[in-house]
């Protein structure tokens, strides 16, 4: 007797191949057409799914868990940052919750590499300047940028991201400091040559570029507060690809704006899609280098997470512990 497929409500449009291989495997609404899910819509799919597959867009809070129908039995995240979702609300109700951890890792640490040299080297500045015709050729005092090799990069938050980030820093010749809720096993930190800083205050009044890679939880809200982000020394470079929501942006900005810190890489923002006025302002004017959160933008990535939500959702059907739960007590 062949078993009912469960109903997937998925909120995005996802790689092809994912969905081809939902659609196989589950009774699988799509979003075709990609428009983001009003509320209604949600609230609908939270009604009649029996799992929901939601993304970073899609704000999964206590109330709309409140009115969950019965059959709700997983939300299977596409996305490893789970601060979407209320996980505890979740979890309370009965729901399972599952991410995507691991298969991002490499490419955002790639993309928070690549904004610490695009900031330190000017590379948004100097391709704007040939597209907009203002090159009037070289000079030796023209487009200088900072030297990155020697220098300290203070990672906060040394999962698995900080520790690729660190990885790759090393690489280029940037010495590597980390503060972590937990202190990494010596032998991690042997391998990645990093130093641990038990206080982060003391960590960031001494790094000349600090990186931001750990997850939004309600202990990282404002982290990096207007206190903290001035311990800062005025030429180090800030970088954040993990969530806007712990870097306090307006004062962020303040300091910019001052020259109290000499530049910024930000991938994520606190009110996403919306950027703040004021770093947009510095963006034109080269101060910062903004991008639209696309730290893990790669197809293969897409398709690796898209493969996760689906090991995820047939593992837990056929009755197991999916791979990628997510408890309250890790977040
Ligand atoms: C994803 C991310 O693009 O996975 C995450 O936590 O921040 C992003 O890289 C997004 O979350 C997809 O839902």
């Amino acid at each position: 007797m062949s078993k009912k497929k469960p109903l997937v409500v998925v909120t995005r449009k996802l790689p092809a191949v994912v969905e081809t291989r939902m659609r196989e495997l589950f009774d699988a609404r799509l979003n075709l057409d990609d428009t983001p899910m009003s509320q209604a819509a949600l609230v609908e799919a939270m009604k009649t799914a029996d799992v929901l597959v939601p993304t970073v867009t899609d704000k999964i809070d206590a109330g709309l868990i409140a009115q969950a129908g019965e059959q709700l039995r997983l939300i299977a995240n596409f996305g490893n940052g789970v601060d979407n979702i209320d996980v505890a609300s979740a979890v309370q109700r009965g729901i399972t919750v599952t991410n995507t951890p691991g298969v991002l890792t490499d490419d955002t640490a790639d993309m928070t590499m690549a904004l610490i040299l695009a900031v330190a080297r000017r590379i948004a500045e100097g391709a704007r300047i040939i597209t907009d015709d203002e090159w009037a050729g070289w000079s030796p005092n023209w487009m200088l940028g900072r030297r990155i090799t020697g220098k300290r990069l203070g990672i906060v938050g040394m999962g698995r991201i900080g520790q690729a980030l660190a990885r790759r820093a090393a690489a280029f010749g940037l010495s590597i400091h980390y503060h972590n809720r937990r202190r990494l096993d010596s032998r991690i930190e042997e391998a990645l040559d990093a130093t641990y800083w038990d206080s982060l205050d003391q960590m960031l009044a001494r790094m000349d570029v600090v990186s931001v890679n750990c997850p939004h939880t309600p202990a990282t809200y404002h982290l990096l507060s207007a206190r903290r982000l001035k311990l800062m020394k005025p030429d180090a470079i800030l970088v954040n690809t993990a969530r806007g929501e712990i870097v306090d942006e307006s004062a962020l900005s303040r300091m910019l704006e001052a020259g109290e810190l000499a530049g910024a890489g930000l991938d994520v923002f606190e009110h996403e899609p919306a950027v703040n006025p004021r770093l947009l302002k510095l963006a034109r004017q080269h101060r910062v280098v903004v991008l639209p959160h696309m730290g893990s933008a790669t197809h293969e990535g897409r398709a690796d997470m898209g493969e996760k939500v689906i090991v995820n959702i047939k593992t837990f059907m056929d009755g197991h512990k999916p791979p990628d739960r997510v408890l309250p007590s890790m977040l």
